[in-house]
């Protein structure tokens, strides 16, 4: 054969693989508001910057007549590119070839992008939209399962991993997206389940649609497996470009510094309004993160799930930081089980690439009830402890007003290693609140008084005087520095900086044993 024919046939081959499973399919696709696996992976990377890899990949499987259903590429679009001039490596599923559905070669392909991103120090994005393990393969499609497990778990802490469910993601399958850092879903055309509707009814006689089981609604607002949710392909895919710059390629390096827009001496006169004088009464958390970070641009992690706290990523002066609030709006801010599981895997993340930590305290306690003590919130509260106490990023911390008990010395505290802690002059910073303090100590005193109401309301007021404030805390050297409300962001900023070069480190150790 002659070169040029030899070129000509390599052009042909392209042309097949770029077809994936046909262009019926391919409308079919389309027909669901879904792109396909190179229409995503093209809008994900920067312009033109796609090199794939594997085209010819094949699955060598015979059986029930797998070896008359053979495609290039075997279901998977594998490949690198660049994300805002930065190296990324990438997989998209291509559910017009058997339904995306996972044989050997597929997961080697997976398996060769995961390798690649783990030696290279670069993040990994996968798309998922697959039928699961291809049934026809039998016992090699879960080996593929179980490498692509393992991978994820050897590149856990060194290189950001990032799932993008686009479509089907059931059974077993769902434990690779669940391994990773990151879970975003695209509403009504993905879902994720261990058993489908049909096996429940079996099971449990529940009749449950697919949306409702493991929609992205179900899983940003009830699991929590989701972070992210978006309304189609492209937006989920521009949501993923966005937080992926905050982070920095691998755990070697630090987050990339945008250069900032935003004075970073800006204060804010209407943080004064911000606390109400009434301690009963709540306030928008939202309100003060807006107004201290860079253009108020602030990108909120699990933002419908366990709503009492608030996680998310945002700039201070340019700087990637990891914002952590207690949101005072939602059940008081207390801290249950869900918020301190939430709460714990965001400071984990944050301390495993870099990203200084800033905390916003206004916590009256961890919630108390049977609900809550039968689901183990003693052992859900210790991951957060636990996330803080191991974290040797810069820890910055804000009391602005309730910091309460065990609470207190959750988020952030100087006992857990804390930096910097500033507190408001609003800070109440205490074993318990007034009311519960003084029916505790002075019950005697109050039942024995000519008028109990009236003794109890000064005893109240006395309590709150002494010890609901912050100086008790700043006698100690618990609280570095009183600051008023509109100081925060020029505050947090020179403390990030004093920080930036912080060292600390763990213990020696095999691997800590977090409470789980
Ligand atoms: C082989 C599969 C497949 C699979 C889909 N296909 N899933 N082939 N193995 N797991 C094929 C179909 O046969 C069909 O091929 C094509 O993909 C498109 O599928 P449709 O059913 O026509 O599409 P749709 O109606 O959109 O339904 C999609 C679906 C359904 C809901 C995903 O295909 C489905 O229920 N598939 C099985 C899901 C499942 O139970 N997977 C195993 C999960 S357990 P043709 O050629 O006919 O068009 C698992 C264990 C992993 O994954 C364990 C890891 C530890």
């Amino acid at each position: 054969m002659a070169n040029e024919e030899k070129f000509k046939q390599l052009e042909e081959h392209l042309a097949a693989a770029k077809l994936g499973g046909g262009q019926d399919r391919i409308e079919q696709q389309h027909k669901k508001n879904k792109w396909t696996a190179r229409e995503r992976l093209a809008a994900l990377l920067d312009r033109d910057t796609f090199q794939e890899i594997d085209k010819f990949v094949y699955h060598t499987a015979t059986d029930f007549g797998l070896d008359k259903k053979r495609f290039p590429g075997d279901g998977v679009v594998t490949g690198y590119g660049m994300m805002d001039g930065r190296q990324v490596f990438v997989f998209g599923q291509d559910f017009t070839v058997l339904g995306g559905s996972l044989g050997l070669a597929h997961a080697n392909k997976i398996c060769k992008i995961q390798d690649l991103a783990l030696k290279n120090g670069c993040p990994v994005i996968g798309l998922l939209d697959s039928g699961g393990a291809r049934i026809q393969e039998g016992v090699t499609s879960l080996a593929g399962y179980g490498n692509i497990f393992m991978r994820n778990v050897l590149a856990s802490g060194v290189i950001p991993q990032i799932s993008v469910i686009m479509g089907p993601c059931a059974g077993g399958a769902v434990y690779s997206p669940a391994l990773t850092d990151y879970i975003f879903m695209v509403e009504k055309s993905s879902y994720m389940f261990i058993t489908g509707p049909q096996v429940v009814k079996a099971v449990t006689h529940e009749d449950v649609t697919t949306e409702k089981l493991g929609g992205a609604a179900t899983h940003t607002t009830m699991s929590g497996v989701a972070h992210f949710k978006g309304g189609s392909d492209n937006e989920v895919i521009q949501m993923v470009r966005e937080l992926i710059s905050f982070f920095p390629p691998n755990f070697r390096e630090k987050p990339p510094r945008k250069e900032p827009t935003d004075d970073p001496a800006r204060t804010d006169m209407e943080l004064r309004n911000l606390i109400p004088e009434s301690p009963k009464r709540v306030y928008n958390m939202n309100t003060l993160i807006s107004s201290i970070v860079d253009n108020s641009h602030f990108v909120e992690v699990h933002k419908n799930y366990a709503k009492n706290i608030i996680v998310g990523f945002a700039r201070l002066n340019g700087y990637p930081v990891g914002i952590v609030a207690n949101q005072p709006n939602i059940a008081a801010g207390c801290l249950d089980i869900n918020a301190s599981a939430k709460g714990a895997r965001f400071v984990r993340f944050c301390d495993c690439f870099n990203i200084p930590l800033i905390t916003f305290c206004d916590v009256p306690g961890f919630l108390p009830g049977t609900q809550q003590e039968f689901g183990g919130i003693i052992k859900h509260g210790a991951k957060l402890i636990y996330a803080y106490c191991e974290a040797t990023v810069p820890k910055i911390t804000v009391i602005t007003r309730k910091a309460y008990g065990g609470a207190y010395i959750v988020m952030s505290s100087k006992h857990l290693l804390g930096d910097i802690n500033f507190a408001y002059p609003t800070a109440e910073i205490a074993v318990m609140g007034p009311e519960g303090a003084v029916g505790i100590v002075f019950r005697k005193e109050i039942q024995e008084a000519p008028d109990p109401a009236q003794k109890e309301l000064e005893m109240i007021e006395e309590y709150r005087t002494k010890f609901a404030n912050p100086y008790q805390a700043a006698m100690h050297g618990y609280v570095d520095e009183v600051i008023l409300p509109e100081q925060t962001r020029p505050k947090l900023i020179r403390a990030l900086k004093g920080l930036l070069n912080k060292k600390d480190r763990m213990p020696d150790k095999k691997h800590d044993n977090l409470p789980l």
